[in-house]
């Protein structure tokens, strides 16, 4: 099996790209990453020597290099993970949005299909989405395979848009595939523009904790080592054409979320109980900000038997207890071009 994995130097990706290469020595994993901001080869160091796994620099945007690369390595399958994935920046540069996660995919699924479409026997594209294609729950209710798509930010519709292509390539030219939508990730390696690595950063050191709005928007939270070996599952198991949600029945409304983090982290500093949550600062509203997102993940649950083993309060101080002693990561990713979209996206 040659496995291609792209995204496979950012947060998912990385855990996933772990996953592989050591439960399944006899593949050879391909790990195809632009190194943009979000892309950091440290989060993938410890498994770069391993003889099954190889890393590729690359753009999915570049039509020539991906063909020039699947004529050359003839994969048997594709793990799609690569794409610009903050909402907030998606608000300010929705077009680098469409290239990436449109024109990329599309670019990867033309490649597939021309190297595969003798024999599509055994070969499979699986893609990578997001719940946010749901668009916005109200009070009640949860996303299901079913739900009509309905995105609200330029992320969500640059995601929504290469799921129909995935799609569509199955039905109109047969070629194998699946697609999952999953729900918010955390844990190590996150980068610290999202809501919780953001904020174990700014406690740290200090700094106001931005909360959009009132606070009151809802998150289904699962921890990203479940949503790799829910990957793993579905490559292997799951069926042709169809869709899987993945969630983790876990649903925090932000400003919750940010009082428990508040509070694991006055614990981890010694510091006063009630110290980190007088940083909390209510800010200007996300545009567009969707109130609620939930995954019904009974089907993956009944199909494949997966369900998510890890508790949330368990999981976040697993989490902070990686960034503290990966102080060196979080300094690298925070100097640099992090300040400048820091100070843009919260000082301005
Ligand atoms: P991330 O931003 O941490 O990582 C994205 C990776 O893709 C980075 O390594 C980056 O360098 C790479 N990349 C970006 N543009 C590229 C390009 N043009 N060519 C090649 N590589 C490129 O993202 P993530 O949070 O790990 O998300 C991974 C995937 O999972 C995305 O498709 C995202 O939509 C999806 N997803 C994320 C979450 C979540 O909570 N983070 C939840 C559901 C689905
Ligand atoms: O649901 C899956 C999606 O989850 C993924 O597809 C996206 O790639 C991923 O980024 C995430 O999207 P969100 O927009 O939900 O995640 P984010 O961490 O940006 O925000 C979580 C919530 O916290 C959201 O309601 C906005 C709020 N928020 C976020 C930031 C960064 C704040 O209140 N303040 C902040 O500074």
């Amino acid at each position: 099996m040659k496995l291609l994995i792209t995204g496979g130097a950012g947060f998912i990706g990385s855990h996933v790209v772990r996953r592989f290469v050591i439960n399944y020595p006899n593949y050879q994993i391909y790990n195809l990453d632009a190194l943009t901001y979000a892309g950091n080869l440290e989060n993938i160091k410890d498994v770069e020597s391993r003889p099954n796994y190889k890393f590729i620099k690359g753009d999915i945007t570049d039509f020539n290099f991906i063909d020039t690369l699947f004529s050359r390595e003839q994969f048997d399958g594709v793990i799609h993970l690569a794409a610009e994935s903050h909402v907030d920046r998606s608000i300010k540069d929705p077009l680098s949005f469409v290239k990436t996660n449109v024109i990329g995919t599309m670019n990867l699924l033309n490649s597939a299909k021309d190297i595969w479409k003798n024999n599509f026997n055994g070969k499979k594209f699986y893609h990578i989405s997001t719940d946010e294609v749901y668009g916005s729950l109200g009070d009640k209710g949860l996303f299901t395979e079913e739900t009509p798509y309905e995105p609200n930010s330029p992320y969500s519709a640059s995601k929504a848009s290469s799921d129909h292509f995935v799609r569509a390539y199955g039905e109109t030219y047969d070629l194998p595939y699946v697609i999952t939508n999953c729900s918010n990730n955390y844990g190590p390696n996150h980068f610290p523009e999202k809501l919780i690595p953001l904020f174990i950063n700014n406690i740290i050191n200090n700094k106001a904790l931005p909360v959009y709005g009132d606070g009151n928007y809802t998150r289904d939270w699962l921890f990203v080592l479940d949503h790799a070996r829910a990957i793993d599952l579905v490559f292997h198991k799951g069926r042709n054409s169809q869709t899987y949600n993945i969630g983790g029945f876990n649903e925090w409304k932000n400003i919750d979320l940010v009082k428990l983090l508040c509070k694991l982290m006055d614990e981890k500093l010694d510091r006063k109980p009630g110290t980190s949550e007088k940083l909390i600062t209510y800010v200007r509203d996300r545009p567009g900000h969707d109130l609620r997102y939930a995954i019904d993940a009974s089907k993956i649950n009944k199909e494949l038997g997966w369900e998510p083993s890890v508790n949330f309060e368990e999981g976040l101080i697993k989490t902070i207890n990686w960034y503290f002693d990966n102080k060196d990561w979080l300094r690298n990713v925070t100097t640099g071009s992090y300040q400048e979209y820091y100070s843009n996206q919260y000082e301005s």
